[in-house]
C-alpha cells in the first residue's frame, strides 16, 4: 500500500501548462423567457496531467459543463456565453469540420451510457480497429495490435479482442470503453459518471487503474460523480458545483480537510467518510432550486443553515447579491458571502 507521503508526491502540482481555461461558461437549453440557463458563469482550468473532479447533486450542470467542453451539446442546448480554451485556443465557434479533428485528438469522452454503446454485434478488437482508423490511416494488423496492448494496459487479456460485449462483465465493459478512449492518446479525457452502474469495489479498481494509466500516459482527466469520497481519494483537484455555478474549488486535500462552502460541508456530510468510524450522515435538506427560475442572490439560500434574518446585512446579500469566487488560500476558492466576512474579519 502506498504511504500517504508517497502519494502526495505523486499528486500533479498544479504549476505544469494549463491544458483548458474554460471562462465564464454559459449554457442554455431553449431561448427566451422558457429557457434553462444550465451553467452559469463557470469557470474552470485544468492543467497537464491534472484529475480534476465534478461534483454536485443531480442537475446541477455537470454533464452541460461536459458535454460544451467536448463540444457535443445537442439543440436545445448552446453555449450563451464564455469561451472554452483548449491550449488557448478558443472551441466556440470552431466549425464542425474543425471540432471534429480536435474531439478526438485531444480529448476522449466516456460517458455512463458508453457502457451501453460498445456495439454489441461486433467484437471488442473490430471495435478498436475502427476508432483508429476513423482518425489514422494504419493497417488492419496494426490497429489490432495496438488494441491487444491497450487492453493489456486497462487489465483485460488481449484474447478477449476477439469477444463480443455480452461475453464481458460490466466491469470489463467498462474497461474497453477506457482503453478506446486511450487509443488515440488524448491529452484530455472527460469521465462522465463512468462507474455509478458498477459496484463500488469495482468502481474504485478502476479509478486506480484511471490513475496509474495517467502517470504513464500524461493525459488529463475530468472526472463527474456524485461520489465525493471517490473524488477525494483519487482527484488533484475539485470543483462543486451548485444550480449551474460554482461554489467552491481547492486541491482534493484542502477540500476533504477544510470545506468552507456550506453546501460543500453539507454534500461531505452525507457521504460515509474513507476510514474511521462510521457516523451518521445527514442529508442536505430541500431539494436543488428549478434552475428555469433559480433563487435571487446566492442560489444556496434557501437551503442554508446560515441563513437568516437575524444578521440582517449578511440575510440582505445573501437574498439580494450573486457571491462571486474569491481565493481564500492559494487554489482554495469560495463564492459564499459569509465565508467573505469571515476572511475580512480574520
Ligand atoms: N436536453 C435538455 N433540454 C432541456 N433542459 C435540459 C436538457 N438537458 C439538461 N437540461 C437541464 O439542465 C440542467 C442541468 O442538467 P445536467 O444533465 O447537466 O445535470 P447533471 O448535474 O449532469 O445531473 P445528473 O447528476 O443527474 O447527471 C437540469 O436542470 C436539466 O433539467
Ligand atoms: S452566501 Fe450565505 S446563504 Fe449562500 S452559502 Fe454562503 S452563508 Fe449560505
Ligand atoms: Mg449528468
Amino acid at each position: 500500500m502506498t504511504s500517504v507521503v508517497e502519494e502526495t508526491t505523486l499528486r500533479r502540482p498544479a504549476e505544469t501548462a494549463t491544458l483548458l481555461d474554460v471562462q465564464q461558461l454559459v449554457v442554455e437549453y431553449g431561448f427566451g423567457a422558457r429557457a434553462t440557463r444550465a451553467v452559469d458563469g463557470v469557470d474552470l482550468s485544468i492543467h497537464e496531467g491534472e484529475i480534476v473532479g465534478l461534483a454536485g447533486e443531480s442537475g446541477c450542470g455537470k454533464t452541460t459543463v461536459a458535454s460544451a467542453v467536448v463540444q457535443i451539446l445537442r439543440p436545445p442546448g448552446r453555449i450563451a456565453g464564455g469561451s472554452i480554451l483548449f491550449r488557448g485556443e478558443n472551441l466556440v465557434g470552431k466549425s464542425a469540420e474543425e471540432l471534429r479533428r480536435f474531439r478526438w485528438r485531444n480529448v476522449s469522452i466516456v460517458f455512463q451510457s458508453a457502457m451501453n454503446a460498445l456495439n454489441p454485434v461486433m467484437r471488442v478488437g473490430d471495435q478498436f480497429v475502427d476508432a483508429i482508423r476513423a482518425h489514422e490511416r494504419i493497417d488492419k494488423g496494426r490497429a489490432l495490435r495496438r488494441a491487444a496492448e491497450l487492453l493489456e494496459l486497462v487489465g483485460i487479456d488481449p484474447r478477449r479482442a476477439r469477444a463480443y460485449p455480452h461475453e464481458l462483465s460490466g466491469g470489463m465493459r467498462q474497461r474497453v470503453i477506457i482503453a478506446i478512449a486511450l487509443a488515440l492518446n488524448p491529452e484530455l479525457i472527460v469521465m462522465d459518471e463512468p462507474t455509478t452502474a458498477l459496484d463500488v469495489v469495482v468502481q474504485r479498481e478502476i479509478l486506480q487503474q484511471v490513475e496509474a494509466l495517467r502517470r504513464d500516459f500524461g493525459f488529463a482527466v475530468l472526472f463527474i460523480t456524485h461520489d465525493l469520497s471517490l473524488l477525494l481519494e483519487f482527484a488533484d483537484r475539485i470543483a462543486i458545483m451548485y444550480a449551474g455555478e460554482l461554489v467552491e474549488t481547492a486541491p482534493a486535500e484542502r477540500l476533504g480537510t477544510n470545506p468552507r462552502h456550506p453546501y460543500t460541508q453539507r454534500l461531505l456530510q452525507s457521504f460515509p467518510p474513507l476510514s474511521g468510524p462510521l457516523e451518521r450522515l445527514s442529508g442536505i435538506p430541500g431539494s436543488p432550486p428549478d434552475l428555469r427560475d433559480p433563487p435571487s442572490g446566492c442560489r444556496f439560500h434557501p437551503r442554508c443553515p446560515h441563513c437568516g434574518p437575524e444578521r440582517p446585512e449578511l440575510y440582505g446579500r445573501q437574498t439580494t447579491e450573486r457571491p462571486v469566487l474569491r481565493e481564500v488560500e492559494p487554489g482554495h476558492r469560495v463564492a459564499c458571502h459569509l465565508v467573505e466576512e469571515e476572511e475580512e474579519v480574520a
